[in-house]
């Protein structure tokens, strides 16, 4: 439903803005701007402010760089999505433009290659999208506030810095096949998600004051630095990558939020996968993970130890050819424990010692691997209560949810997972 009203609203806001194409330098006090002339454009480079949206579209005869020398704020969007032709201009500029009050949302531009907004500290979202000829946005470093998404998706950047911006709900970049480096080094909270999917391999990931996050996925990257992570509240996930190291040295909870009953919401727990060169992790004050970890085909990795860690909500799944795998403080493990290395003479027995002990819910293998129940999409769909019955024989009561502490009351989740169905189906639609 959200998605059609999206579209809607998306659609109607066109239809208005097309019966107002002819503007004159009046048109910046209008509540919509649309270049579709070379005579609205040559009126949109007289404001300093407008009132409204900026919307570009294609204009025969537009030159190739299209700026707006006077420009400093966006009351509404500045959006350019190209609907039809080829916007043929290849840079767009402002070099005065301080603040866009809604979304600055350029996509399918694809002789973009050079975004030049030195002075843009304020949007509401950021979204470039599909501009496979981007090489330069120096927009993206200067950003200071945001109120929802840092999203850059299919560009030819080859690096990604911003030393300013410490809060955004969504940090997503994905389909990015040069990109070599993302430095986000004022960044404390991205209260949504950090997801870096796609993008080049090897890429050098960098996130030095990040605090807290919700969902953390890193694909093929071949370093992380995560210096002050505390808190993951959904999950934490390092997949198809080159990295050789992997430290989260401030790391205490993974997982620390969960309903079943948001079908969105897909937690994965910890998950390190397909990591050929990863020789060694580093958890050293992880307490407590809710749902899963899984560690499997890292072919370099010997030794897996998480001194402090003490609860598991559900199942584990480590495989490989490990000397040693050590968790000395475990007490709980809500599912199954299924621990595989194919080296001779591995020594399971505190595993078995805990399993024997009760302190293992679910069934038990060592050194044979098995592999856990997968977790695909929507987790808990089979069973809404299984998770709650898990943290009930976690804490004892049998049951029942645990009292206080484990389960942290969101911030309306459910308006997130709105901006995201929305967010996915007008990209997909432009
Ligand atoms: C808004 O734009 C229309 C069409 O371009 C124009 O006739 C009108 O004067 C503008 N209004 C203002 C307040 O600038
Ligand atoms: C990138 O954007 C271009 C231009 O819209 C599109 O043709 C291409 O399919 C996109 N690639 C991906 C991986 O989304
Ligand atoms: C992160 O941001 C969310 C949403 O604004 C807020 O509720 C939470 O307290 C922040 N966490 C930290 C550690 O600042
Ligand atoms: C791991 O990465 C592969 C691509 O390299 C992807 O197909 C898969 O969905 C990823 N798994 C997770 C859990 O992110
Ligand atoms: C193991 O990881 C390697 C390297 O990332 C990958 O090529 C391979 O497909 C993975 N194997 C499985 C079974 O996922």
């Amino acid at each position: 439903m959200l998605q059609s009203c999206l579209f809607t609203a998306f659609l109607a806001f066109r239809l208005l803005y097309t019966s107002h194409a002819q503007s004159t330098s009046s048109a910046c006090g209008n509540y919509s701007l649309i270049i579709d002339s070379l005579e609205a454009f040559e009126a949109a480079q007289t404001c300093t402010t407008i009132a409204g949206d900026l919307v570009i579209e294609y204009v025969a005869g537009l030159p190739s760089i299209v700026e707006f020398p006077n420009l400093e704020q966006v009351n509404g969007s500045f959006l350019s999505l190209n609907f039809d032709e080829n916007i043929l201009a290849s840079e767009l500029s402002a070099p005065k433009l301080t603040t866009v009050v809604n979304d600055f949302y350029i996509s399918r531009w694809v002789n973009l290659s050079t975004i030049d907004m030195p002075l843009l500290s304020t949007v509401n979202r950021i979204r470039l999208n599909n501009l496979p000829s981007l090489t330069s946005a120096n927009v993206l470093s200067s950003l200071e506030t945001i109120e929802n998404n840092y999203e850059i998706w299919n560009t030819s950047l080859t690096e990604i810095t911003n030393e300013k911006l410490q809060y955004a709900v969504f940090v997503e970049i994905y389909n990015n096949p040069r990109l070599e480096k993302l430095e986000m080094t004022a960044l404390r909270n991205a209260s949504y998600d950090i997801a870096l999917r796609r993008n080049r391999p090897d890429m050098e990931v960098s996130f030095p004051e990040l605090v807290e996050v919700w969902y953390f996925e890193m694909q093929q990257i071949a370093s992380l630095e995560i210096p002050k992570l505390e808190s993951v509240i959904g999950h934490f996930i390092v997949n198809s990558s080159s990295l050789k190291t992997l430290e989260a040295p401030s790391l205490k909870t993974i997982g620390t939020w969960y309903d079943p009953t948001i079908s969105i919401t897909s937690n994965f727990g910890l998950k390190i996968q397909n990591c050929p060169n990863l020789a060694s992790i580093s958890f050293p004050e992880l307490v407590s993970v809710q749902l899963d970890i899984i560690i499997t085909n890292n072919t370099a990795l010997e030794v897996v130890d998480f001194p402090k860690l003490e609860r598991i909500t559900a199942n584990v799944g480590i495989e490989g050819s490990f000397t040693n795998v050590t968790m000395p403080a475990l007490e709980r493990v809500g599912g199954v424990f299924y621990l595989g290395s194919d080296e001779s003479g591995f020594d399971c027995s505190d595993f078995s010692q805990l399993r024997s002990s009760g302190g293992i819910r679910g069934e038990y293998s060592c050194p044979q691997y098995k592999e856990p129940p997968n977790r695909q999409g929507a987790f808990y769909e089979g069973d809404p209560g299984e998770l709650d019955s898990w943290l009930g024989w976690l804490n004892g009561t049998n049951g029942n949810a645990p009292s206080g502490g484990t389960s942290i009351n969101p911030l309306g989740i459910e308006a997130i997972a709105g901006i995201c169905i929305g967010a996915a189906v007008v990209l997909q639609a432009f």
